[in-house]
């Protein structure tokens, strides 16, 4: 069960209809980012499974950005961007993967030593593709997962079944 703290946070997420395409329900957190004790609430309810097992956080473009730069100071870990293909000058590896229409592709530069500890962060797991390149990108690059955070899971999408061992804070 939630605690008072984390019910009210959960409760400043907005669900949009039919947003960005018809049929489409978004959850949109900007409502909870912009207060402060929500944020901080959700930010610790991250962490809390992992804290001291991770030494950087990977972060997802671009609403994952949001929650992993919070995640890394409050946690005293650095950070590593994961982008959308074109958006870095030196990619060292990049993971193409399947979106319902068409594929994506994300990259990542090799700023970190092999073997060093990482949280996967993100907004949202739908399918769970995302997830499941991030895993492979970081990997490729010689880090080594220790963890995958996300604040909302939409469980109707089933991206547990192809993520695994996932930390989500709520469900939707
Ligand atoms: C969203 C979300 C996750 C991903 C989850 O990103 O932020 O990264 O989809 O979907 P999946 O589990 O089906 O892979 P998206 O690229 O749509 O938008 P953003 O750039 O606004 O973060």
């Amino acid at each position: 069960m939630l605690s008072e703290a984390l019910t009210r946070a959960e409760s400043l997420i907005r669900t949009i209809p039919d947003y960005p395409e018809p049929g489409v329900q978004f959850r949109d957190i900007t409502p909870l980012l912009v207060d402060a004790r929500a944020l901080r609430t959700v930010i610790h309810a991250m962490i809390a499974p992992f804290e001291g097992s991770f030494d950087v956080v990977a972060g997802v473009e671009a609403r994952g950005f949001l929650l992993a730069g919070a995640v890394a100071m409050e946690a005293g870990a650095g950070l590593v961007p994961i982008r959308k293909a074109g958006k870095l000058p030196l990619p060292a590896a990049s993971v193409t993967y399947s979106l319902e229409y068409g594929t994506a592709t994300i990259e990542a530069h090799d700023d970190i030593a092999v073997g060093t500890r990482v949280l996967l962060v993100d907004d949202v797991l739908a399918t769970g593709g995302t997830l499941v390149a991030a895993h492979e990108l970081v990997e490729t690059l010689g880090g080594v997962v220790v963890g995958t955070a996300v604040l909302m899971e939409l469980t109707a999408l089933g991206g547990r079944d192809v993520v695994g061992d996932v930390h989500t804070v709520f469900t939707g």
